[in-house]
């Protein structure tokens, strides 16, 4: 006969792997994911961004992005007053971007693999730097040539309020609290949600200090 204990063990959370939390059918929030990782990833992003430093860049529609970029893969994110595009060329240096990092790719791969996503082949990170009151407003990740790929963020430092939509930008969004270490996966039926980020409130990391840094792995080529 069950006991008054039994229920702790046919919990749902517990038939998930540990720390995965479910938020969209394809959709996971893995706590603490990238915490091992961590002390191995940093110097690896710093050599990054001795290549290629942070920048702050304009939209097509004439806005400067809060959040400061840089890239690392074959292909890197990049947007200038004519479009939204990947690049093998970063536009600063007029040079190929950094490579990915052994460990930077290594993470991404297991992380997708955790959320069921085997196989991935990320070639392009997108790091996002956010100083307090740096946001991301709501879109989709939609300059990729297929979205068979999953996105895989890896969040550092000062925590920030995720907001996750449905695929229209009017969709009700959840918001979703990440901290240091957590890694969000989306994929599949969710690939083309919209997503975004509210602004980082005041705060210093003991890690990273005044900042957030968000990585964003995908397959865009
Ligand atoms: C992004 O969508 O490019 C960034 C998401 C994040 O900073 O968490
Ligand atoms: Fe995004």
């Amino acid at each position: 006969m069950p006991g008054p204990t039994a229920d702790l063990f046919t919990d749902e959370a517990l038939q998930q792997p540990a720390g995965r939390e479910q938020i969209g059918e394809q959709s996971y929030v893995l706590r603490g994911y990238a915490l091992p990782w961590v002390e191995r990833l940093l110097p690896e992003l710093r050599a990054v961004l001795a290549q290629s430093p942070f920048r702050q860049m304009v939209t097509p529609g004439g806005f400067t992005m809060s959040a400061a970029l840089s890239s690392c893969g074959a292909l890197g994110w990049t947007t200038d007053r004519t479009s939204y595009r990947y690049t093998t060329i970063d536009p600063t240096r007029q040079q190929p971007w950094p490579q990915l990092p052994a460990t930077l790719r290594e993470l991404a791969v297991m992380a997708a693999a955790h959320a069921g996503f085997d196989g991935f082949k990320p070639d392009a990170c997108l790091i996002n730097r956010y100083v307090p009151g740096a946001k991301m407003s709501l879109h989709q990740d939609k300059n990729e040539r297929c979205y068979t790929a999953p996105v895989v963020s890896v969040s550092l430092g000062l925590p920030a309020m995720f907001l996750f939509g449905g695929h229209e930008r009017s969709d009700k969004t959840q918001k979703v609290s990440l901290f240091h270490g957590d890694v969000v996966v989306w994929g599949g039926v969710d690939r083309l949600r919209f997503h975004g980020v509210m602004p980082i409130n005041e705060g210093l990391h003991a890690v990273m200090g005044p900042q957030r840094i968000n990585l964003t792995f995908r397959t865009a080529g």
